[in-house]
């Protein structure tokens, strides 16, 4: 049987989280507007599980998934600039197994957003409340091998390459498509939070797995 009772569960529905230049917010159906410029873009959605929304009703039926969430299983915030404007963005967390207290976790930004370091900052403050929060002891994403800003940021956040491609991990459309796995453990998070709090050069992480990713993606 799945146990359902999870540590922290209680203590942390789903609260803003916020980071240097954003406010991560629980999703709602009012931010479905904003998420369209996202879901609707070819190039934003090149490497997502879905292929781009062609209305805005598409918007809203897949925001469905994200509208309801359980945070015992997964939970999706939505990106604002603390200055103000539109939705940028969205991270998420999925596959939570409370029993293994791991979780994976989502992210994508409009594409006007794509190089300011936003995302960076997005994914710390989820990684804070996960390690946190959630008591999650390991974090996962699983990327496209070919998708090398998603690599990039999960590499800056201290994600080590585990393995893969994994083949036909993901179905989009009707196409299968490969994943490589990522994962970060909550002493690595936190040493690399206290090496960056302190201003010291950051620590190595032993194994140095990088190298071994993909040859699509090297
Ligand atoms: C992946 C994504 C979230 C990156 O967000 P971002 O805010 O632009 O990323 P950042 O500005 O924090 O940059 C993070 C790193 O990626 C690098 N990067 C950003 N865009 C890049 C690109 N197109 N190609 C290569 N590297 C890129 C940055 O230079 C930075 O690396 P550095 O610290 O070594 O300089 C964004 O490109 C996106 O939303 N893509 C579409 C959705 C998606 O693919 N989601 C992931 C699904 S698993």
């Amino acid at each position: 049987m799945i146990p359902l009772t999870a540590t922290g569960d209680a203590a942390s529905p789903q609260p803003v989280l916020a980071s240097p230049r954003l406010l991560l917010a629980p999703i709602e159906p009012a931010h479905c507007t904003d998420l369209h410029a996202l879901f609707s873009d070819p190039e934003a959605m090149r490497f997502m599980d879905g292929p781009p929304s062609r209305s805005l009703e598409e918007t809203a039926k897949r925001a469905e998934t994200y509208l309801f969430p359980l945070p015992i299983w997964h939970a999706t915030w939505v990106l604002r600039e603390r200055s103000g404007g539109p939705v940028i963005g969205l991270v998420n967390y999925h596959h939570r197994e409370n029993w293994n207290n791991r979780l994976e976790i989502g992210f994508a930004l409009r594409r006007s957003s794509w190089g300011k370091g936003f995302m960076r900052e997005a994914i710390a403050a989820l990684l804070d409340h996960c390690f946190g929060a959630l008591d999650i002891h390991r974090v996962e994403a699983t990327v496209n091998p070919d998708n090398q800003a998603g690599i990039r940021l999960l590499e800056a956040l201290k994600f080590r390459f585990e393995g893969g491609p994994m083949r036909a991990r993901q179905r989009v459309g009707g196409e299968f498509r490969d994943l490589s796995m990522y994962g970060l453990l909550r002493p690595e998070w936190r040493a690399f939070r206290r090496a960056a709090q302190n201003g010291l050069p950051q620590p190595p992480l032993a194994g140095g797995a990088i190298a071994h990713r993909s040859g699509a993606a090297a």
